[in-house]
């Protein structure tokens, strides 16, 4: 299983897409090769409207890979707009910031080499969007200290909630049973999250979209 939604239709939303930003065709042809998960391009193209739509001042995102999804970003956001990013490989570190740098979004981009677990603690001033797209067993921590940084009326978004269709298959692959039940623990505890309204969309590979109630 790799596409929630079935091949025709994807297929059919390829034909009337418009991206034609040379930088992001040609990061996504690198992140196809060199086997980096990236946000799935209908859910970066939800998001960036979302951006334009709300206008966000500031946001965060937990897992910045080769800075395909913070390119996006940052190209959405306002003229005071700011994101900060973090990502603990450093060898997608080293890529992250080359694709920043060529974007010529450096100004909006503050990319932080670190582990989101010991990084968030640490941060005072809060966000209006967060983006969760980190690893799968580290969600429920980093959902709760994203909880902590983000204003009420704030937006969280999560990537990768139905888990290339495994959320909802009764047949999981050994090799992803583990993920598999991070991810539908994840579901339960964010759907029902006392201080969110939050629903998960069939975009991409399912996306977790919650509003910060109080
Ligand atoms: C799915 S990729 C991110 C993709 C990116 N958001 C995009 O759509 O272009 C997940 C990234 O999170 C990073 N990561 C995983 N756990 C992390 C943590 N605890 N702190 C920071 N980065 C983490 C991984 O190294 C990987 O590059």
């Amino acid at each position: 299983m790799e596409n929630i939604i079935c091949p025709e239709q994807q297929a059919y939303l390829e034909t009337l897409r418009k991206e034609e930003d040379p930088l992001i065709i040609e990061m996504e042809e690198y992140a196809k090769e060199h086997r980096v998960p990236i946000l799935n391009w209908k859910a970066v193209e939800f998001m960036e409207q979302l951006i334009l739509a709300y206008r966000p001042r500031r946001v965060l995102e937990i897992g910045t890979a080769i800075a395909y999804s913070s390119i996006h970003i940052a190209r959405s956001l306002r003229k005071k707009g700011k994101l900060v990013t973090i990502e603990l490989s450093s060898d997608n570190v080293k890529i992250a910031k080359e694709n920043v740098r060529i974007s010529g979004f450096g100004d909006k981009i503050k990319l932080i080499h670190g582990n989101a677990l010991e990084v968030m603690p640490g941060m005072k001033k809060k966000f209006d969007l967060i983006f969760l797209d980190a690893d799968k067993e580290d969600y429920k921590a980093l959902f709760e200290f994203s909880m902590e940084l983000l204003k009420k009326g704030g937006v969280i978004f999560v990537d990768n909630l139905l888990w290339h269709g495994y959320a909802a298959s009764k047949q999981v692959p050994k090799k992803f049973q583990n993920s598999t039940g991070h991810i539908r623990e994840f579901n339960k505890e964010f759907l029902s999250h006392p201080d969110l309204t939050a629903s998960i969309l069939p975009i991409g590979d399912g996306i977790g979209f919650g509003v910060k109630k109080r």
